[in-house]
């Protein structure tokens, strides 16, 4: 049976930078990169630099109240938004570490969108009144400083395109993986069965699938509960609500 023309676009991530040539890049390998050549997602660049109005093409400006380096001017970039939000394709995210930290479900939300607008900062930063104008959403890839909003755009496309319907073989991958249960993974293991004194843990070998599936979400919780404080306090509060929602389930039917 031939696939019905897909009428709508498909999930597209616009990026706003100062250097195109930088993408696909990694986007374009593995499984985002079949995906891509499929069809199944779209990345179009919008190159900032067009967006500038004068002879040499400036972007940038020195920070009024003086300081290192240059700051993109809102002019220029407010131009460019207005390019790249012209068919209503939102949200409109600017990359940087002052952001909201990006994690899964962030992902999750951008993924199940018609697909992102991605400004991608270069220099000290953009003025502060675009951000304002343009209600933009913050979001940074972590506490650390990249040189520029790329990388981070190209992390959170490969975050989102995963999560694609048909993108990943095995739709229960997805499923076991860290943070989608809101827990760290448990440790995997393949052959060889003994590798340099170091077994495979036996139960693992057992073919005893309740004793495996026991045996691994204790290894995550415990692997949560030591390396990630954070999530397992959220972990703990989302059982102890779940609890609650349940005992109040049955103080109600009966
Ligand atoms: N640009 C520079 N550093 C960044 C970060 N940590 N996250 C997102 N964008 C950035």
């Amino acid at each position: 049976m031939s696939k019905a023309p897909q009428s709508q676009s498909p999930w597209t991530a616009r990026i706003l930078t100062l250097f195109p040539e930088m993408f696909p890049g990694p986007l374009g390998h593995s499984l985002a990169g079949k995906a891509l050549e499929r069809g199944d997602w779209a990345i179009e660049t919008i190159d900032i630099r067009g967006f500038a109005t004068d002879r040499h093409r400036t972007v940038d400006d020195t920070p009024f109240g003086g300081g290192p380096g240059m700051v993109m001017r809102p002019d220029v970039v407010d131009a460019a938004l207005d390019d790249a939000t012209r068919d209503g394709l939102a949200p409109a995210i600017y990359l940087t570490p002052r952001g909201r930290v990006l994690d899964q479900a962030l992902v999750k939300e951008l993924s199940a969108g018609r697909g992102v607008v991605l400004l991608c900062g270069r220099y000290e930063g953009l003025d502060e009144r675009v951000i304002e104008a343009r209600g933009l959403m913050e979001v940074s890839l972590g506490d650390f400083v990249l040189s520029g909003g790329e990388p981070a755009a190209i992390a959170l496309i490969d975050a989102a395109v995963r999560l694609l319907p048909g993108v990943m073989g095995a739709e229960e991958t997805l499923e076991e993986e860290s943070f989608e249960s809101g827990l760290l993974e448990y440790p995997q293991y393949t052959r060889p069965a003994e590798w340099c004194g170091r077994q495979v843990p036996d139960v693992l070998m057992s073919g005893h699938h309740e004793k495996i599936k026991a045996w691994r979400k204790l290894q995550a919780e415990r692997t949560t509960q030591s390396r990630r404080p954070d999530l397992w306090a959220a972990y703990q509060k989302r059982l102890a609500q779940d609890g609650a929602g349940q005992n109040q389930k049955k103080g109600r039917a009966s």
